[in-house]
This record gives structure tokens, sequence and C-alpha cells, in this order.
């Protein structure tokens, strides 16, 4: 019933990592490896382009709807760094080129800064033609997407994700959402864009934790969908840490190329898009136990993929060595594989409101095998066993052998 995923078309040679590697951007190089991946949902079909160097090249922006205004929604962490970038390539484009700026931080993923968006809009009469962009990472797709979703029913608009999580994840596939005071993402619709424009030099300056929770979101795509792309991020870790232009291309386009396949599948979450969540139950649960902003959403994820893959064992569908093999692979993209004491009730009671959930059972996305997931419950006290087996030592415990922990 679900098409085959189709294969990568250069698994070939891991890029190689110069250690003279230039910083990114360097004059030149700006096509460097530019692809595209298409999403198929009919007439709500678009294209992912990925690249170094997109922003400044016209046809990036080329062929987008043409409008009076063109409203682009950023962040005050962003903005200085390039919104006149985009500024500059849209101004011969539309009549008006405006811009809102919001806060930074997932706090401000709320109503009140959808209202300052949609008030803006309004108070410049932009009409139901207007183009919207969103220019950030996943706070910022995820709230301009819902803005668009809704202004005046709906007008067109486009990703410009500017981190890895957003490039290879939030930006595709057409979940828009603000949070709710009583919980994340409540509040949303399914919105899908007019184009994902990836320009990989923006990872340039990424903080190096958030390049590490966008990594997050790649090693997922390796154990519930391709095995050959789960090696080929062993092999090239260090380059991808490294910030390698080619290494970013290759593992920005196979993560977008799996999940267009997904999406393409099971477009509003029926069944199958489930299994993009691997990881997320747990990981969804650390990062409300501890509070939002203690632990990055990917950081959460990494952690949760070792919780994930420790019960896959113990259920029997995976051997003991695939924890070990997930578990130094996320320790590697310096991402935490030990997972704060909040109490097992409170972890169960946690993952009990996520909305993944049917009939009061906690379902996990869980591995069957090497490139293949599926959604299992499990008994509350499998769910502690693996839990405790990957939990830091009591705070104050003395214990002199074990490596830091962060
Ligand atoms: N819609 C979806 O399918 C989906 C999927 C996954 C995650 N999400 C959502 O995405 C959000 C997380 O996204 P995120 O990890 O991109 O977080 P984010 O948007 O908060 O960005 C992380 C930080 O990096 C900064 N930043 C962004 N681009 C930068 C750049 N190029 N250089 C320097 N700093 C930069 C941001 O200002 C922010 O401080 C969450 O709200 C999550 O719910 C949505
Ligand atoms: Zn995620």
């Amino acid at each position: 019933m679900t098409a085959p995923l189709p294969e990568s078309t250069s698994f070939a040679a891991a890029p190689a990592l110069s250690a003279a590697s230039p910083a990114a951007g360097a004059a030149g190089g700006s096509a460097n490896g530019a692809t595209t991946v298409a999403i198929d949902l009919g007439d709500r079909s678009y294209d992912i382009l990925i690249g170094a160097g997109l922003f400044d090249q016209a046809s990036s922006w080329a062929g987008l709807p043409r409008a009076a205004v063109a409203l682009i929604v950023t962040n005050d962490t962003v903005a200085p760094l390039y919104l006149e970038r985009l500024k500059r390539q849209l101004a011969p484009l539309y009549g008006r080129v405006e811009a809102v700026v919001l806060p930074d931080g997932e706090q401000h993923k709320r109503w009140e800064s959808l209202d300052v968006v949609i008030d803006h809009l309004l108070a410049g009469a932009a009409d139901r033609k207007t183009v919207l962009f969103a220019l950030g990472g996943g706070v910022i797709g995820d709230l301009a997407g819902f803005a668009a979703a809704i202004y005046m029913r709906g007008v067109p608009f486009v990703q410009v994700p500017t981190t890895l999580l957003a490039q290879v994840d939030s930006s595709v596939g057409g979940k828009t959402a603000i949070n709710h005071p009583r919980g994340k993402n409540m509040v949303g619709a399914f919105y899908q864009p007019m184009r994902v424009v990836a320009d990989l030099d923006t990872v340039d300056t990424l903080p190096d934790r958030e390049l590490s929770a966008g990594l997050a979101e790649v090693i997922k795509y390796g154990p519930i969908a391709d095995p050959a792309f789960l090696d080929w991020i062993e092999a090239n870790l260090d380059a991808l840490l490294a910030r390698d232009k080619a290494a970013l291309a290759h593992a920005v386009r196979r993560s977008c190329e799996i999940k267009a396949w997904v999406v393409g599948q099971d477009e509003r979450e029926a069944g199958l898009r489930a299994i993009l969540n691997f990881g997320h139950t747990f990981g969804h649960a650390i990062e409300t136990g501890l509070g939002y902003g203690e632990w990055l959403h990917g950081e959460g994820v990494g952690c949760g993929m070792v919780l994930a893959s420790e019960l896959s064992a113990r259920l029997g569908l995976m051997p003991a060595s695939f924890v070990t093999r997930m578990t130094r692979l996320i320790e590697r993209a310096r991402l935490p594989v030990t997972a704060p004491r909040l109490g097992i009730d409170r972890y169960l009671d946690l993952m009990r409101v996520d909305k993944k959930n049917e009939g009061g059972e906690i379902r996990f996305v869980v591995i069957e095998g090497l490139g293949k997931a599926g959604m299992r419950g499990a008994p509350d006290a499998l769910v502690a066993e693996v839990i405790e087996a990957h939990s830091e030592r009591h705070a104050g415990a003395s214990t002199p052998t074990e490596p830091p922990q962060r």
C-alpha cells in the first residue's frame, strides 16, 4: 500500500573533511551542490530548495505569486543577520516589502505574537494575495505559517528556515501552530508553504547547541526509514559538526526526501506520519518536565531516541547492540543521552497527555527492524525500567567512576 522510499541519488563518497575548510559563503561557492526536493501533494505540491548561497540568488525567489505586499516575519536574533539580504532580493518583486520582528524564543510562539502579525497586515490593508515569508527557525516558521493559514482564510507563504532543525523538519510538511499555556502546539492548522528555501550558509551562525539539536532530527530519519542513511550519518558526523557544506547538503536533502515521502502518504497524520515522532514521546516529557527552555527540543529528542531504542530492545524488536549504536551516535552529536530524574510517575503523567495517545494508553514509536518503525503500547512497568536504565545517578551520590554527564 505504501510507496517505496525513493533511493537517494548520491550516497557514494562521504564528503572529505578538509581541515582548511573555508568559512562558508566564500565567494564563488554559491552554487555549492544546490538541489531541489519536490513535495508531491497534488495542487499543494511545492519545492524545497537546498544549497549554500541561495539567499542571494534571484532564482530562489522567482516564480512566486505576484502581490502588492510581501511581509517577512522574523525575530530579533535573525533579523540583524539576514533580514536586509532577504529584503533586497524581494524588493524588485513586490510593491512593498515589510517586516515584523518578534522577540526571540519559544515562549513567544503564542496568541499575542500572532496578533502582532495579523494586526500589522490589517493596519497596512494587506490584501489576500499578500505573500508571507517566515525567516527563522521552527518557532517563526510555525507561527508565521499559522498566521498565513488564517489571514483572510489563507494567504501564500514561503518558508525560509535558518536553523538546521527547521531545514530538516519543521519547515517541511505543513504543520503550523502556536502554543497554548496548557500545551505545546495546541492551536494550529495543516497549511503547506508555496516553497521552502533552505540556505545552508545560515547554519554558520547557529550556536553549537542549536546545531546539535538539529542533528537529533537528522539522526531520527535513519532508524525509522533508511539504514543506509544511518550508516552515512555515522561516517559523516564529524563533517556535519564542522558544518561542512557538502555534508550538510546531503543530510538536509536526504532528511527532506524522507519527510516528503512520509508526508506524501499521510499529510494529516492519520497513521504513518507519526513515525516522525521517534524519540519524541520521551523527549517531550523531558522538555515539559524540566520546563521549556531548560533542554532544547532536539536535546529532548536525542535522549528520547536512546529511551525509545531501549524500549524497542526490551520489547524484543531490536538487539541490545542497536541501543549501544544509537547511544554512541547521539552522544557523538553532543546531545544528552542520560535522562533527568523527574520521577517515574511524573514521566508517565507527562507522556499520557501526548496528542498521539488513544484511550489512555501511552503509544511509542518503536524500531521494528532497521529502517522500519511502528507504534506500540507498553506496560508502565516496562517503561519505568527503560527510563531507570538510562537515568542519571542520584544527585549527590558519589559515582567517581562515572564520566561527567551534562
Ligand atoms: N511544524 C513542524 O512540523 C515542526 C517540527 C519540529 C519542530 N517544530 C517546532 O519548531 C520549533 C523549534 O525550532 P528551532 O529548533 O528552529 O528553534 P527556534 O526557532 O527557537 O531557533 C533556535 C534559536 O536559534 C536562533 N536562530 C535561528 N536561526 C539562526 C541563525 N541562522 N543563526 C543564529 N541563530 C539563529 C533563533 O532565534 C533561536 O534563538 C519548536 O517550536 C517546535 O515545536 C515544528
Ligand atoms: Zn522534533
